[in-house]
């Protein structure tokens, strides 16, 4: 049975959401199985299998799937389950494979997921076996958009861009070129880690939480970033304090912090050290200027996309996955990414500052984490479940007829996360589609 005390528990219109939602058992059962078997979720990239036979291990919720390319080079979404008795079918991360061999019976399925050998077939099961019947159970719908892979176990949700709405330009940047040329990225690693914090933590903090900037004092003073300089402001800070910043909450349940440049932007990386680098960034800066246009003023920084996928726009540039392991633990996934086409030296350059940056050993990743996570204990408790966490900044601070489309506010605002939540609701109470994309656009396309 649902629960039917969520509209309590989430007071969008007064700004309280209660800690149960972060902690409680029965809430997150109630998320794997209303949420994550419904929304569009990150599954990986293809560059992580260039080639027919290669797979890559990954997550859907709690549960293991397949990313594959088969011998025909078409990508698949399979669970990684045995139809026979649950074996894992493949137990490493990656690799290559023309069959998948179930460890337990040997059952063996093609890259495409049909059920081939069966063991003993004849004596066994001879006329009984469907073997249609018995392939490996595939998402119900896939979308590779521009090169990151994205499934739903929905037959009914809507297509990809239209769940996508208005935050595919805000995505698009973290998959796009630098030099302003549509995909073309690929990962250039992955990190993956287990913490002890409630996903939505992480989730919640991209949907535009500049307010947690004090968190990264440290990193700031120290000037890690591209051009940076340590203690002082760069070229790049200048520019971007003359921008206009804008926090955008879309009615599916997405949440952005992007920011628009003024007419006269100029180059201000600067990698005065390195010329090969300087040559590729500031090549990358007059191609995208003269193929975007005005669309180049647009700078995105952070987003998440509903529930679990968020994006760095800029360097580090990238796509994370929240997955959830329990009420209190996510394992992070970073995929970052690079042009694919960028000079040997860039790519180690950006390697090197992703890692300084991001993931568990992260300068920026470490302070965020012991936010999640301290304040995901702190909730545990018997007392502090009685009070709700307050979500009451900015309210009503955002226009609704922006051409970015949403709620967009100039100033930090928890107007995404509370559209995040309502969002959150609307899955948990078993909202229909209309529903689900929450705009009249949406509603029209997903009616058709
Ligand atoms: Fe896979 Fe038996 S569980 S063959
Ligand atoms: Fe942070």
């Amino acid at each position: 049975p649902l629960r039917n005390d969520l509209d309590q528990l989430v007071d969008v219109k007064g700004g309280f959401i209660s800690r149960e939602i972060f902690v409680d058992a029965d809430i997150y059962r109630q998320e794997l199985d209303k949420v994550f078997t419904r929304a569009w979720l990150l599954v990986g990239h293809e560059s992580l299998v260039p080639n027919p036979g290669d797979f890559y291990t990954s997550r859907m919720g709690e549960e293991s799937v397949i990313l594959c390319r088969d011998k025909k080079s078409e990508i698949h979404v399979f669970l990684n389950s045995c139809r026979h008795r649950g074996m894992k079918v493949c137990r490493y991360e990656q690799g290559n494979a023309s069959l998948f061999t179930c460890p337990y019976h040997s059952w063996t399925y093609t890259t495409d997921g049909k059920l081939q050998g069966v063991p003993l077939h004849r004596t066994l099961y001879d006329g009984v076996l469907d073997r249609e019947a018995n392939s490996l159970v595939s998402v119900a719908k896939l979308c590779n958009y521009k090169g990151s892979i994205w499934a739903t176990w929905d037959k009914d949700a809507p297509d990809f861009l239209t769940y996508l709405g208005d935050a595919k330009i805000h995505l698009d940047q973290a998959l796009d070129c630098r030099d302003g040329r549509e995909g073309g990225s690929e990962v250039i690693g992955v990190h993956k880690w287990v913490f002890p914090a409630n996903w939505k933590f992480a989730a919640e903090n991209f949907l535009g939480d500049t307010y947690h900037n004090p968190s990264h004092r440290s990193v700031d003073l120290i000037g890690i970033g591209p051009s940076a300089a340590a203690g002082k402001k760069g070229r790049r800070d200048d520019e971007l304090e003359k921008a206009e910043h804008v926090w955008i909450s879309f009615p599916a349940g997405h949440g952005v912090h992007s920011a628009i440049q003024p007419e006269a932007n100029e180059y201000t990386e600067s990698f005065l050290d390195n010329p090969i680098l300087e040559k590729y960034f500031r090549h990358c800066f007059e191609e995208r200027k003269r193929r975007l246009g005005e669309g180049a003023r647009l700078l995105p920084f952070v987003g998440t996309i509903f529930p679990n996928t968020s994006y760095h726009g800029r360097q580090p540039r990238g796509l994370c996955a929240w997955h959830p392991h329990s009420p209190t633990s996510t394992e992070g996934w970073r995929f970052f990414l690079v042009d694919k086409d960028a000079p040997k030296e860039a790519k180690e350059y950006l390697r090197r500052y992703y890692m300084r940056y991001s993931g568990p050993a992260g300068m920026t990743e470490q302070d965020d984490m012991e936010n999640w996570l301290y304040a995901t204990a702190a909730s545990t408790g018997t007392v502090a479940r009685r009070y709700p966490f307050n979500y009451q900044q900015s309210m009503g601070a955002y226009v609704t007829d922006h051409p970015l489309g949403g709620d967009v506010s100039k100033q930090v605002t928890e107007q995404i996360a509370r559209g995040f939540y309502r969002r959150w609701t609307t899955y948990m109470q078993g909202g229909d589609w209309h529903e689900l994309l929450g705009s009249p656009a949406g509603k029209r396309q997903a009616a058709e």
